[in-house]
């Protein structure tokens, strides 16, 4: 295939997108930008940037503490309730609070108090190191033959469920797990999972952060116990948008939360000195909502409740397909190999391509100075370049320019004059 050819269906793939509206409901204001790091932060709705003018203008300048009794009170249940359509969960079952970290430790906390008796927790090596820690936080506060056993990859892409299931025995209080990894892209199959951990009796805990609004959830379908995830990747709710978390219907009541803020507490407004479980799925809030950080969520929910899972994951599959495609055809020969499972089953939403000069390629590519484009993508350690499909926004004619500017960039050698130092934030 020749560029020229690969450029033409590019074009033609976007003329037959069906979603091709929604990008421009997305604020962009540099043409010769190309953003394929949706999965690390979204890009900014123009609703978004609305509600935050209104928000501070109108509810928070003019209204002042009224607002809380119109929707400020209530808006991290409602926008739970709308999470979970998305998540394939049930009204109730979802509130947005706190960050990812934060609610994995209230949840894992829970879990393993529930399941008292039982002193072993599971995770795997393509977890990312936040959850890790987290647990591994909690072991030492659980002291007492509490353990943490990490599964390790045999390729380091993917999981082998027969390891996974190796590990989880009669003593496994909680097995946690992301959906999607953040470097591989590597998805688990999330009902197999969960049934042969719930075998063993003991609870599943999935981070959803790499998969909520990038593949039709199946919290309910998989009969999953517990779940968190955050809201600034797919979800486009802006820098330290506030995290989310799911609890099963039927446990809500059973579980506790190690932190009981007056949030959580039955009516927070009666003051009282002895701490009364809140209803439900509200029992697991602590404190205050940040209401300006919250509200920018809601945008890019109604437009995936509207355009519906099924369609965003076939474009996002269709897409990562030409990339991979263009990959093969115009990166392998340059020293590219995959960084990400092939199979679209066991994949997410973004693509990951390896190179030993990543971290340089990806200098060269965000240089305004190289290139009729500025690309950006992200580096993980060590050499992966992740991109990210983000089918409200990306389009195919994008793929195509980021495919040709890396190849344009390696054939030319124009990231050696990069150090390969690496920067705070990669
Ligand atoms: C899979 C996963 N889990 C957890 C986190 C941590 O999220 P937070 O910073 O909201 O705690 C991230 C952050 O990118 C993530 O990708």
């Amino acid at each position: 295939m020749e560029m020229e050819s690969a450029y033409k269906e590019a074009l033609a793939l976007d003329e037959q997108d069906e979603l091709s509206a929604y990008r421009s409901r997305f604020i962009s204001g540099d043409e010769k930008l190309i953003y394929l790091d949706g999965n690390s932060l979204g890009r900014l709705p123009a609703e978004s940037k609305a509600i935050v003018d209104r928000t501070v203008n109108l509810e928070w300048g003019e209204r002042l503490i009224r607002s809380w009794n119109a929707d400020w009170f209530t808006k991290n249940r409602e926008l739970g309730d709308k999470i979970a359509r998305i998540a394939g969960a049930s009204e109730g079952e979802v509130i947005v609070t706190d960050t990812t970290s934060v609610n994995l430790y209230k949840l894992a906390h829970a879990a393993l108090k529930y399941k008292e008796g039982r002193r072993r927790i599971v995770t795997d090596e393509l977890n990312f190191p936040s959850d890790i820690y987290i647990l591994q936080g909690l072991v030492k506060a659980f002291g007492d033959g509490y353990e943490l056993t990490v599964v390790p990859s045999r390729d380091g892409l993917t999981i082998d469920t027969g390891d996974l299931k190796a590990n989880i025995d009669d003593n496994t209080a909680l097995v946690s797990l992301s959906h999607v990894a953040f470097k591989s892209a590597f998805r688990y199959n999330m009902r197999e999972i969960t049934s042969l951990v719930h075998a063993k009796e003991a609870m599943m805990l999935w981070d959803l952060s790499h998969s909520i609004g990038a593949v039709p959830g199946e919290l309910n379908a998989s009969g999953a116990d517990l779940a968190v995830g955050c809201t600034y990747k797919y979800l486009n709710g802006g820098p330290g948008s506030p995290a989310f978390l799911y609890v099963r219907k039927d446990l809500q009541d059973k579980l506790s939360s190690p932190i009981w803020g007056w949030f959580g507490e039955k009516n927070p407004f009666d003051f009282t000195l002895e701490y009364r479980h809140g209803e439900g799925i509200s029992r697991f809030l602590a404190g205050t909502p940040p209401i300006l950080a919250l509200k920018t969520i809601e945008p890019t929910l109604d437009m995936m409740n509207e355009a519906g899972m099924e369609r965003i994951r076939k474009k996002s599959v269709e897409q990562s397909e030409f990339l991979l495609k263009l990959a093969e055809e115009f990166l392998h020969p340059l020293g590219f190999r995959p960084g990400s499972p092939l199979d679209p089953e066991k994949r997410g939403s973004h693509v990951s391509l390896r190179h030993p000069e990543a971290y340089r390629i990806c200098k060269a590519l965000i240089d305004p100075g190289v290139g009729d484009y500025v690309v950006i993508p992200d580096f993980r350690e060590p050499d992966n370049i992740r991109l990210g499909i983000t089918p409200l926004y990306t389009t195919y004619t994008e793929i195509f320019l980021a495919v040709r500017e890396i190849s344009e960039i390696v054939e030319n050698k124009l990231f050696l004059k990069y150090l390969s130092n690496r920067e705070k934030v990669t």
